[in-house]
């Protein structure tokens, strides 16, 4: 952060760098720090809420709140705990020496630590902590005090550090040694530059220099190469877009291997050598995200509030791709594709968690609209398998945050073997959606709550329509698709309907909470929902939770069933009605109380239910994106009844940026 010709006290700084703590809080973490100050450094650390970072800065008596500061740059950061246990200690931001020469934070994991901890321990360094991060800020240090010359700069340092790193990471450096300068940068782990400016911008992008190679393209026609002419200019980084977008919505994202450094009041980007095909520019965006759409309304959590946004954010994801009247449909970032997305061996629909479920509950649609086989992987079996992937291949990066290590990995594994490569993603701009060839933007809207829900719902969305688009010339499937299409336009409608449910499935809850375990069966379009549903409650409510295919009872699950194990059963109107009746009996057989998430007057099975949650009938393909719902609601209030923190669930981060 640094402010030229208007000043801020140094208070407003810290306050700006916590509420921008607290914008990240959805992403997870258990500690939280920040360095303050602009000659001195001064470390606040604590394990914990970001709050607790307030109290700690008011006990600092030696630090002059109200002094008013032109040039200022702090770092702030949570960290959520790999390596070492959550402490003030292993909390960033990590440095290099007693005297805070260098300071670092960082988001990601450096994998070659142990070894850089060692040279660095012969050497004579001293570590504090437990975390592998704590070698960059003495590594810094090491290259530092060993300098060939005194003219060496702040970036070049980084240049150097980066090259030993392996790993992901996303830096911001601090050091005494160059005071009003920050140096920033990043590999496999986001980072967003947004830029506050009280004058137009001269420029809408910026040439990458190029420390060594090719010079010329430093200095591009317009002659600009940094950002920022001195005059009251702010600079603000951060992992995600949301901890700035309420100071700037003018952005730049880094690539990796970038180089950013803040001085004099203005931006550059450096690198070391131009590689064959790379943007030499970064463009400034402007980006459309309001800071309301990131609040909690009247809600009591994000979680809640996203649950009963899916009437809207179903139409977002649909808006503008879907003509109800001509059946067509059109997926702008994939459109240019189709012809070679048609010819492809097979798809394959590649994500983790709540993103490998959306993949699980549109498999069946997508085999029977593209007539591709389709294969599901969850990011992380599928490296380690690693699976051949083939250049005919078309695989799918389904992930609401675009930037989950594993799905990440994935893709670049991936890339490398030549397969056509789609993001799935609700963030614009985030590294799977740059990094594929192309995609769908599922614009459900920031997703906050570390459970995912609207984000599910839209995935479900986006790929029954890629489905349709694939199949908008087959004959032989334009009744079916009629159906789909016609189904869709009432799914707003059908799911007020289900949260309106919302006291009963409360009622049912209360019944619950107390339970320590629960199973969810079902069949068919609905095996993903069970997963899911299971997903959702044991998350946020600690309960343990099972998805079971009804079809796999008989070969072992049913052993747990008995009069004191709640079962939540799916049974709607589809294709495997029948055989999920049978499941039923076997359920009731062995004294089983099942509550059952059925369809609208099934009075057969209303008669052998303890409890039933009635849904609207939808087509079988659609009705998935109904039944999930009565689950997040359940899992919601099972949450808040046994007294959890909905929003943050224990040892869980919204983006997993690590292995
Ligand atoms: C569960 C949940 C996680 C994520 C998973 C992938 O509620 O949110 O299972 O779905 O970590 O995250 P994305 O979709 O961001 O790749």
């Amino acid at each position: 952060y640094l402010n030229y010709r208007v000043p801020r006290t140094r208070k407003e700084i810290f306050e700006t760098l916590v509420k921008g703590l607290q914008r990240l809080e959805y992403r997870g973490y258990d500690s939280a720090g920040k360095t303050l100050n602009f000659t001195d450094i001064c470390l606040i650390k604590k394990t914990g809420k970001v709050k607790a970072l307030d109290e700690e800065l008011y006990k600092k008596d030696s630090l002059n709140l109200d002094e008013e500061l032109c040039t200022h740059f702090g770092i702030a950061h949570t960290r959520w705990a790999t390596h070492g246990e959550p402490s003030a200690l292993n909390s960033h931001p990590q440095r290099s020496d007693k005297d805070n020469e260098f300071v670092v934070i960082h988001n990601g994991i450096i994998t070659n630590y142990k070894e850089l901890k060692k040279y660095l321990i012969n050497k004579g360094y001293e570590f504090e902590s437990e975390t592998d991060t704590e070698v960059i800020p003495k590594l810094i240090k090491y290259i530092y005090d060993n300098r060939e010359n005194d003219s060496i700069t702040f970036s070049k340092l980084v240049e150097r550090v980066i090259k030993q790193l392996e790993g992901a990471f996303a830096l911001v450096f601090k050091s005494r040694h160059f005071p009003g300068e920050a140096v920033a940068t990043r590999r496999g782990s986001p980072m967003v530059i947004g830029v506050r400016s009280e004058h137009e911008l001269l420029t809408e992008h910026i040439p990458v220099q190029y420390n060594s190679g090719d010079c010329s393209l430093s200095d591009s026609s317009s002659n600009i190469n940094s950002v920022g002419d001195g005059r009251a200019v702010e600079f603000y980084f951060a992992s995600d877009a949301s901890a700035i977008i309420e100071h700037t919505n003018k952005v730049l994202y880094m690539e990796d291997d970038d180089i950013a450094v803040v001085t004099g009041g203005k931006l550059s980007i450096h690198r070391m050598n131009r590689q064959a095909g790379e943007d030499p520019v970064r463009a400034i965006m402007t980006l459309q995200m309001e800071l309301q759409q990131i609040m909690k309304g009247n809600f009591d959590a994000f979680m809640q509030k996203e649950i009963f946004e899916q009437p809207e954010s179903v139409v977002n994801t649909m808006r503008g791709r879907i003509c109800f009247d001509t059946k067509k449909v059109v997926l702008g970032g994939l459109k240019d594709h189709l012809k070679e997305i048609k010819r492809c061996r097979r798809l394959i629909m590649i994500g983790c968690g709540t993103s490998f479920h959306a993949a699980v509950a549109t498999r069946q649609i997508l085999e029977e609209l593209t007539e591709l086989p389709v294969m599901v992987e969850l990011a992380s079996d599928f490296l380690d398998r690693i699976t051949p992937v083939f250049r005919d291949d078309v695989c799918f990066f389904i992930s609401q945050s675009g930037e989950t290590a594993d799905t990440l990995m994935a893709l670049r594994y991936c890339k490398d073997r030549g397969a056509l490569t789609v993001g799935v993603t609700n963030t614009v701009g985030s590294s799977i959606c740059r990094e594929t060839d192309c995609g769908v933007h599922i614009n459900a809207g920031p997703e906050i709550g570390v459970a995912s829900t609207k984000a599910y719902t839209s995935q479900f969305v986006s790929l029954i329509m890629f489905g349709l688009m694939m199949s908008e010339d087959r004959l032989s499937l334009q009744k079916r698709r009629e159906e789909i299409i016609n189904s869709l336009k009432m799914l707003p409608e059908l799911i007020k309907k289900v949260l309106s449910l919302d006291e009963k499935i409360k009622a049912i809850a209360n019944e619950l909470y107390q339970q320590r375990s629960l199973l969810v069966m079902g069949r068919g379009f609905n095996y993903a929902t069970c997963l899911e549903g299971a997903l959702k409650i044991k998350e946020i409510t600690y309960m343990h939770s099972e998805g079971i295919l009804a079809g796999e009872l008989k070969h072992g699950p049913l052993a747990l069933v008995d009069k004191h194990m709640p079962v939540i059963m799916i049974i709607m109107r589809d294709a495997c009605y029948t055989k999920c009746q049978n499941a039923l009996q076997q359920v009731t057989a062995r004294s089983g109380r099942p509550i059952i998430i059925c369809c609208q007057d099934d009075t057969e099975l209303t008669k052998n239910a303890y409890q039933t949650i009635e849904l609207p009938q939808t087509v079988d393909c659609l009705q998935g994106i109904l039944s999930v719902i009565p689950l997040q609601l359940m899992s919601f209030h099972l949450a808040v009844l046994r007294g959890y923190d909905v929003d943050f669930p224990r040892n869980l981060a919204k983006s997993v940026t690590v292995e």
